[in-house]
């Protein structure tokens, strides 16, 4: 084995900012490294140098012993470097095949040659046992699909070296299990692949190395067969983790409750299914199941985004039916929103205005009607950034400079700073860091202990089971189990997901 890139010192400043702090990185031929850290670790940073996105402020890069420098992302792929960005960059109305030959297209007579590029497309994937329709439009393709045309584009490209920003993060157990096995199929046949996670168990079953990030620095480079879960996670969280804080005992009344609920357009086939559910006070019910099964539209149904078709939504006993979603907030609904970028923020807004979204109401920290008063909420905003750790350079900051996982934190300490009595938490720590989601937890599981009624939904089997005191298993727009926290095993929730039958 010998070394095919080569980072040695490398730092990245932005003003007085350490994005990266004489960072030295190799990788061999035929490796799996996998680089992993917490939100702003500095990450991303130091693989968009890698590939000619970024410029060092110092350090320097050698590719098979020589030194490079890469003024564009055309000068990486040239040596060979191809990089799968956390966010997809293709064209929906083109088809995977002219999205993978975009940019190098077979031609004849200098005209471009479809079939040709249909063709070698479906030999490319078949050589890496992916599999993917090449005449199918980008648009109707799922975002597994996605991935791999991304992945294929790179290959297309003569990439040797593959750089895999969080690719998982997007996708589905099933879908992660199939990234898996490709990438692994790559090493085989001598591509070297970087791939940028954070979920520890995913690092141990693909990665011959793993390289740790903390704070723009590395703090360890590990092979696989000499670390663990636990030493990894030291490394990333700069500390031991903490246990989930106690349970206190409740035994609340109903807080909220769904009767008969029926969601979807008459005549068609319905997206809820006469969905009842209860949730007490002091108490998180988990929704357990595969996304897309009716979670989305039960959360809809409860907020008020959706109108229902019959059934009814109480809370303590009263009909919040014909509120609005306004009047239900006043109510003291909550809710962290499942995508983020789509409700949980105003994107061009700066981290002070996305913060106070929904607190221009409250009299507390009015100065005139409708005016913040800044003064008021400040000290509010800055205790948030503390708790949760949100690494943000000020307030003014806009919002979308942020990592996705900071930005997270601050949707979830915004609407938990509500302290309002029902909380909808759906995929709270989606995206989020080991350090990240165990303050999640906390606050969440101290809101429970506080008297809040929460309902969770993810789609983390592991998350439902450490927090919740019910779970509930939706499939297919219905409620197909109920289990309670002792009885929970990932086995019977898993049997129940994929609409199968437990018996007691
Ligand atoms: N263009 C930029 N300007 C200023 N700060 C930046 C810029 N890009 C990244 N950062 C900061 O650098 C740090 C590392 O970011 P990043 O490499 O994206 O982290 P990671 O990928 O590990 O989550 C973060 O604190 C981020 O806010
Ligand atoms: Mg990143």
């Amino acid at each position: 084995m010998s070394e095919r890139i080569l980072m040695k010192n490398v730092t990245k400043k932005y003003g007085d900012f350490y994005a990266n702090n004489e960072i030295t990185f190799s990788l061999q031929d035929a490796e799996i490294h996998a680089i992993i850290g917490e939100n702003g670790a500095g990450k991303t940073t130091l693989m968009r140098i890698l590939y000619g996105l970024e410029e060092q402020t110092s350090g320097s890069l050698y590719v098979n012993g020589k030194p490079v420098r890469f003024s564009s992302p055309t000068e990486a792929i040239k040596r060979g470097i191809g990089m799968v960005h956390q966010h997809f960059m293709l064209f929906p109305h083109l088809t995977v095949a002219e999205n993978i030959v975009i940019g190098h297209e077979p031609s004849s007579a200098g005209l471009f040659n479809r079939k040709k590029a249909v063709s070698q497309v479906k030999e490319l994937a078949a050589s890496y046992k992916m599999t993917i329709d090449p005449t199918k439009k980008v648009k109707h393709c799922s975002v597994g699909e996605q991935q791999r045309i991304e992945i294929l584009k790179v290959l297309y490209q003569g990439a040797e070296t593959i750089i895999l920003d969080e690719p998982t993060a997007v996708l589905t157990p099933h879908e992660v299990k199939g990234l898996m096995d490709t990438l692994k199929l790559l090493a085989t046949s001598g591509k070297s692949i970087i791939i940028i996670t954070h979920k520890l168990k995913e690092v141990m079953a693909c990665a011959n190395r793993i390289t740790v990030l903390r704070n723009g620095e590395v703090t360890g480079s590990r092979h696989v067969d000499e670390t663990s879960e636990d030493e990894l996670a030291t490394l990333m969280v700069g500390r031991d983790l903490k246990e989930v804080p106690p349970r206190a005992a409740q035994n609340g009344a109903t807080h909220l409750e769904v009767k008969n609920v029926v969601v979807g357009e008459k005549g068609e086939k319905p997206t809820l299914h006469h969905v009842s559910l209860q949730v007490k006070q002091g108490e998180i019910v988990g929704i357990a199941g595969v996304s897309g099964n009716g979670q989305s539209e039960l959360i809809q149904a409860i907020t008020g985004l959706i109108p229902i078709e019959s059934g009814d939504v109480t809370m303590d006993g009263e009909s919040v039916n014909e509120l609005t979603v306004y009047e239900r907030r006043q109510k003291g609904i909550s809710h962290i929103p499942e995508d983020r970028y789509q409700w949980g923020i105003a994107k061009s807004a700066s981290v002070a205005e996305n913060a106070l979204m929904g607190y221009q109401y409250i009299d507390a920290y009015q100065s005139v009607r409708g005016v913040i008063n800044r003064r008021r909420f400040r000290p509010l905003v800055t205790k948030w950034i503390e708790q949760f750790a949100i690494k943000t350079n000020s307030l003014q900051q806009q919002i979308d400079q942020l990592s996705g996982g900071n930005i997270q934190k601050l949707v979830v300490a915004r609407e938990l700073g509500h302290e309002s009595s029902f909380l909808i938490a759906a995929e709270p720590t989606r995206g989020v860091d080991i350090g990240a989601m165990e303050r999640i937890h906390e606050a969440l599981i101290e809101r429970r202990n506080e008297g809040a009624s929460i309902l969770l939904v993810s789609s983390e089997l592991s998350e439902i089971r450490t927090l919740s005191d019910r779970i509930v298993v939706m499939f297919e727009g219905k409620i197909v189990g109920e289990l309670s926290r002792d009885e929970a095993t990932e086995e019977k929730i898993s049997i129940l997901m994929a609409g199968g039958t437990v018996h007691a």
